[in-house]
């Protein structure tokens, strides 16, 4: 048989080269290649038409065997699960370093330990100790919560055998796993790989739910790069601004639901706290309107929620290159904006820096923030408010048309449910809603006649 050829694998992305470099020809990221278990070659000359076990097929239709949800009782945390966990399951939770997904899980399985359920808690990271005090903190010490410092795939599997199957089962976190039949340190591509993969037929084979908390890298990807989004069940994001309060659990795949519905969490000295009405927590509270901000009725599964953009627009006297510095939103997405603006309404941002931000650290990826971002702008521009009490909606194509969204009536509606009293958007009278003073605009250069003029 032949030699295996040399593998190579990016940390970073995945990607398998032959031959080692210092850059991953894929990422582009530097000195993140290393060497993998090479792939074992089957040889061509099998024959796989006989030899195997019947495979047994069932109609679409067969009845029964819907998913029965666990609720963990965290009702933010179910919703984003869509309506609890699954037994037998696999989730793969991300989030920045110190977000508090050690915190979430902590208090989601102190629940599920209280409604009468084995649970065990693993943590690769921290001493028992140290997961205790943040029982301690949380007020959680009295739940019967199964807590074990362990990194050995096998040491956890042999154990779990050897005790009442649980319920609920955390690891915190995959990349600190390890497993002897896996070449390589813990982190690795392949030891992550491996271990997710240990762990995840454990739990399906034994309906247990389990959570793997996964770190994420510089640009987002939860590490272990992408492999483990394929192999669990459902992919969460926890997100936020660790300097705001504010934390929001996403599910960016579920097997078992919707992925359009989030959780909202508040950060306090005693834990997570559950945000049950979350339309007016991305607002400043300001009285007075300011110039350079304006509010967008974003729609989070059923939820309204309403977000403040601020723009600020600094004119630079030198010839040095303008800044553009954005926070919770697309960079790419602001660089179109302002290009239609200059190109199609005859404003100049050229010689200006312009910044960004989306307040409360909540993070927009709608399209139909672009009109909301594109009257900030304006605002900014203008040094002129924005009429009191608006709200803006729509998309922005590249020819300066304000283009129709989903739900604009509903985010209409919702919005004068909260006291505010315009609205800004598409022409669609779809958008539009009886409830406000609703005014359709048709083509970006609307909105900066309106506001030039105010
Ligand atoms: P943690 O759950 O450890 O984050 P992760 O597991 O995602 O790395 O949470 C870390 C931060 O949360 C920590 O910096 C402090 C903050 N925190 C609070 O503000 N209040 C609390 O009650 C707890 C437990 C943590
Ligand atoms: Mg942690």
């Amino acid at each position: 048989m032949a030699k295996p050829k040399k593998r190579y694998v990016c940390q970073a992305c995945g990607s398998v080269s032959h031959r080692w470099q210092g850059q991953c020809a894929d990422c582009a990221e530097w000195n993140t290649l290393t060497e993998d278990a090479p792939a074992t070659v089957f040889s061509m000359k099998h024959d796989l038409s006989s030899g195997g076990r019947a495979v047994e097929f069932v109609d679409l239709n067969k009845p029964g065997e819907m998913p029965i949800r666990q609720k963990t009782g965290l009702a933010e945390f179910d919703r984003a699960l869509g309506g609890g966990l699954v037994p037998g399951s696999a989730i793969l939770m991300g989030g920045d370093p110190g977000i508090g997904k050690s915190t979430l899980l902590l208090q989601a399985a102190a629940r599920v330990a209280r409604e009468g359920h084995s649970v065990v808690y693993v943590s690769g990271e921290e001493a028992t100790g140290q997961v205790r005090m943040r029982a301690a903190r949380l007020g959680l010490s009295d739940a019967s919560v199964k807590l074990a410092a362990a990194t050995g795939v096998r040491d956890i599997l042999t154990t779990l055998g050897s005790m009442e199957t649980p319920k609920f089962l955390v690891i915190d976190s995959i990349q600190t796993m390890h497993s002897d039949t896996i070449e390589g340190a813990p982190g690795t591509v392949s030891q992550v790989r491996g271990c997710a993969f240990e762990l995840i037929r454990y739990a399906k084979e034994n309906g247990v739910a389990l959570v793997l908390v996964g770190h994420v890298t510089k640009d987002g990807n939860i590490a272990g790069p992408r492999v483990l989004e394929h192999m669990v069940d459902v992919v969460m994001s926890f997100e936020g601004e660790r300097s705001h309060q504010y934390r929001i659990l996403r599910a960016l795949k579920n097997r078992f639901g919707a992925v359009d519905e989030i959780g909202v969490f508040a950060m306090a000295g005693d834990g997570l706290e559950e945000v049950e009405n979350p339309s007016m927590l991305f607002l400043s509270g300001r009285d007075q309107p300011m110039a350079g901000s304006s509010v967008f009725p974003a729609m989070e599964g059923t939820r309204p929620v309403l977000v403040e953009i601020q723009a600020l627009i600094v004119r630079l006297q030198s010839g040095a290159t303008p800044r553009r510095a954005v926070v919770g939103w697309d960079n790419g997405r602001l660089a179109m904006l302002l290009a239609v603006l200059e190109s199609r309404c005859g404003l100049s941002f050229s010689s200006a820096e312009v910044y960004l931000n989306v307040a409360g650290g909540y993070r927009l990826s709608d399209p139909a923030a672009d009109l909301a971002v594109a009257a900030a702008l304006v605002s900014a521009l203008a040094d002129k408010p924005l009429p009191d009490r608006s709200v803006w909606l729509g998309e922005v194509s590249l020819a300066g048309e304000v283009r129709p969204v989903a739900h604009g009536g509903v985010r209409m509606r919702e919005a004068a449910k909260l006291g505010f009293k315009r609205g800004f958007g598409p022409s669609d009278p779809k958008n539009a809603s009886p409830d406000l003073d609703y005014s359709g605009l048709g083509q970006l250069a609307n909105l900066v006649d309106r506001v030039m003029s105010s």
